[in-house]
């Protein structure tokens, strides 16, 4: 298992993965919406707002995740992950895990101050992830599920509480995702 920081150039093998495990674990149309997302999220990978590793087994590539820039006027680097997958055949055998934790491991070598996701809090927190209230960072669209919202200091500081509300990435400046 090879972990690797992914470029455009590989956008069509992580569109498939992504289109691929969507469609099994959550049916055709959110497949196609997060392959697309996904596509979109590749073709604009420039290592700084849009970040993407991936996890390769025999030169195939069996996981993916993305790390997006949420702006704020203050100078705060604060990064979400999302969106994260690892092909049907190689679940449950901690190669998400091991993914997550090597992208926050990198965002801490880059100096980052906060990850940030919107997810299943059973699951991120097993990363670090833990509930993350919006009088401290809010999130860019207004969530549909708060309580999915997770945060987690990069610095071994407390997180700061910020004012404001961030700007994401165009990608995910749609309501659906949120
Ligand atoms: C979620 C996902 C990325 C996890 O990757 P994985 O390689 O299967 O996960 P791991 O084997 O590293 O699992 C780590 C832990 O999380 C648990 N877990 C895995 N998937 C989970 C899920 N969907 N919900 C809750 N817990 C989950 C595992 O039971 C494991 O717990 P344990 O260590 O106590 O046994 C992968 O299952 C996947 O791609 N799922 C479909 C797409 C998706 O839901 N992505 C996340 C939302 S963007």
């Amino acid at each position: 298992m090879i972990h690797r920081i992914l470029d455009k150039s590989k956008q069509k093998e992580v569109e498939e993965l992504f289109t691929s495990v969507f469609t099994s674990s959550e049916g055709k149309k959110e497949g196609k919406l997060i392959g697309k997302l996904s596509s979109q999220l590749a073709s604009n990978i420039d290592n700084n707002e849009i970040i993407c590793f991936g996890v390769y087994e025999n030169e195939t590539l069996i996981g993916s995740i993305f790390f997006t820039r949420l702006q704020f006027s203050t100078p705060i680097q604060v990064y979400m992950l999302a969106p994260v997958a690892v092909s049907v055949k190689h679940q449950g055998k901690g190669v998400g895990q091991a993914l997550i934790n090597h992208g926050i491991t990198e965002l801490k070598k880059r100096s980052a101050n906060v990850a940030v996701t919107y997810g299943d809090p059973t699951f991120y927190s097993k990363a670090g992830f833990q509930a993350l209230s919006e009088n401290v960072i809010q999130a860019p669209l207004k969530l549909s599920m708060p309580f999915g919202w997770l945060g987690q200091s990069l610095t071994g500081e407390p997180i700061p509480a910020i004012d404001e509300r961030p700007v994401c990435v165009k990608e995910f400046n749609d309501p659906i995702y949120w």
